[in-house]
C-alpha cells in the first residue's frame, strides 16, 4: 500500500511553481517528433503504433507501423488477415506471440465491441496483449481519458526528478511510480501530456548522457543536484538467464531444395519455421556435432568433411540466451525421412513463403552478405 502522504512528499515540490507537466508540454511543443501516429485518434492506429513500439524504437518501428497500416487499413482489415500474414509483416521485431496476440485483440474489438476499442479500463485491459501501458496510452491518445502511462522513459524521468531508488522493477516500485505517474498527470490533456513525458525521457532525459545543462527541469531536479543521474533508475539484479545451444543444419540440393521445420509447443516461436535444429546443452565441435547425427540416424556419410561450419550468433531473450551455430551438411549426406516434422522447400522461397524464425532469418542475411 503506498500512502497519499508518501507520493505527496515528493510531488508536492512541483506544486509550488510551474507544474511538472506544463513544463513538460512546453518543452513538447518545441520538441516533438513528427509521428504519424501522433495525427490521430484512431485507436485502432494507436494501439498499432503502441503494439509496435513496445518492441523497438521509433525509428525502427515507423516502416512497420507503415506496412502494416498499408496493409491492414481498418481493425476490420486486420481482423480477417490469416495469422501468416501478420507473423511475416512482424518478422524482425522479435516475440511473435504479440503479433499472435495483436490478431486476436483485433478480432475481439470486432466482434465484441463492433469494430471499437471500449473507453472503459476494465473492458479494454481484457484485451489480448493489452496491458497497463497499453490501456492507457489507447484510452489518453484516443480518447482523452485521465490515464497515466508509464513506461521505460516515463520510470526514468520520474525516478530522477524525485531521487527515489526504489527499484523500477519491483512490486513496490511499478505501484509507487504508477501512482505518481497519476499524481502527476495533467487530467485536463491526458493525451498530450503523456506523449509529453515520454518524448522527453526518449529525447532529453536519455539513458546515458542526459542533456542536464539544457534541461527545463534541471532547477528542481533531484538527481541533477547529488548526481545521481547515472544511478537512477535503479533496477534489481535478474536472475542469470538460462543458456541454450543451438545447432541448424543447412544442406542445400543440387535442385535447390532444403530441409525445414515449423516449431511445435508453447516455446519461443511457437509455429513458426526454420531449420532443422539439434539443442544440446553445451556448445558443438564438428565431431560431437557428426556423432549426434549418428545417434539420431540422420547423417549417412562416414566423413566428418560432410559439415562445416558457417556461421554463429548469440540471441537474448528477456529470460534466456541462445547460442547458435549454423552448419553446412552435404545434401546427400543427410537423411531426416525419420523425422515427420521437416520437409523440403526451395531454398529460395524460404523466406517469402514461411513466417521465419529470427535466427534462421539472421543466417539467410548473413548468407546473402557473402
Ligand atoms: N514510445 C511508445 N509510445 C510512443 C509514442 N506514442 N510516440 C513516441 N514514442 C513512443
Amino acid at each position: 500500500m503506498i500512502r497519499k502522504a508518501s507520493i505527496q512528499s515528493f510531488t508536492e515540490k512541483i506544486n509550488t511553481s510551474d507544474s511538472l507537466s506544463s513544463i513538460l508540454q512546453k518543452w513538447f511543443v518545441i520538441n516533438k517528433r513528427n509521428l504519424p501516429w501522433r495525427h490521430t485518434n484512431d485507436a485502432y492506429k494507436i494501439w498499432l503504433s503502441e503494439i509496435i513500439l513496445q518492441q523497438t524504437r521509433v525509428n525502427q518501428g515507423l516502416p512497420y507501423y507503415l506496412k502494416f497500416e498499408e496493409n491492414f487499413p481498418t481493425i476490420y482489415d486486420f481482423a480477417q488477415a490469416p495469422e501468416e500474414k501478420i507473423l511475416r509483416l512482424w518478422q524482425g521485431l522479435g516475440y511473435y506471440s504479440r503479433g499472435r496476440n495483436m490478431l486476436k485483440c483485433a478480432q475481439q474489438v470486432v466482434n465484441e465491441f463492433d469494430g471499437q476499442f471500449p473507453q472503459d479500463y476494465k473492458q479494454i485491459i481484457k484485451l489480448k496483449g493489452i496491458g497497463d501501458y497499453t490501456a492507457s496510452a489507447i484510452l489518453s491518445f484516443a480518447y482523452n481519458l485521465p490515464y497515466a502511462v508509464v513506461d521505460g522513459n516515463v520510470y526514468r524521468l520520474l525516478s530522477r526528478y524525485y531521487g527515489i531508488d526504489t527499484p523500477i522493477n519491483s512490486t513496490e516500485g511499478q505501484k509507487l511510480f504508477k501512482a505518481i505517474a497519476e499524481e502527476v498527470l495533467d487530467t485536463q490533456n491526458p493525451g498530450n501530456h503523456n506523449q509529453a513525458i515520454m518524448e522527453f525521457g526518449a529525447l532529453h532525459c536519455t539513458p546515458k548522457q542526459p542533456k542536464c545543462e539544457t534541461c527545463p527541469l534541471a532547477e528542481s531536479c533531484e538527481a541533477l543536484r547529488s548526481n545521481r543521474q547515472a544511478s537512477l533508475p535503479v533496477k534489481s539484479k535478474a536472475k542469470p538467464k538460462k543458456k541454450r545451444y543451438f545447432n541448424y543444419l543447412l544442406a542445400v540440393s543440387d535442385s535447390g531444395f532444403t530441409y525445414v521445420q515449423q516449431r511445435t509447443g508453447k516455446g519461443i516461436w511457437q509455429n513458426l519455421y526454420e531449420l532443422p535444429l539439434i539443442e544440446q546443452e553445451k556448445p558443438l565441435d564438428v565431431d560431437e556435432l557428426y556423432r549426434c547425427l549418428e545417434d539420431i540416424q540422420t547423417i549417412s556419410i562416414e566423413s566428418q568433411n560432410a559439415i562445416n561450419k558457417s556461421f554463429s550468433v548469440k540471441h537474448v531473450l528477456s529470460h534466456q540466451e541462445i547460442f547458435a551455430d549454423f552448419w553446412i551438411v552435404a545434401h546427400e549426406a543427410i537423411d531426416f525421412s525419420r523425422n515427420s516434422n521437416i520437409f523440403e522447400v526451395r531454398f529460395e522461397d524460404l523466406e517469402q513463403e514461411y513466417a521465419v524464425a529470427v535466427l534462421t532469418s539472421k543466417f539467410l542475411r548473413h548468407l546473402e552478405q557473402k
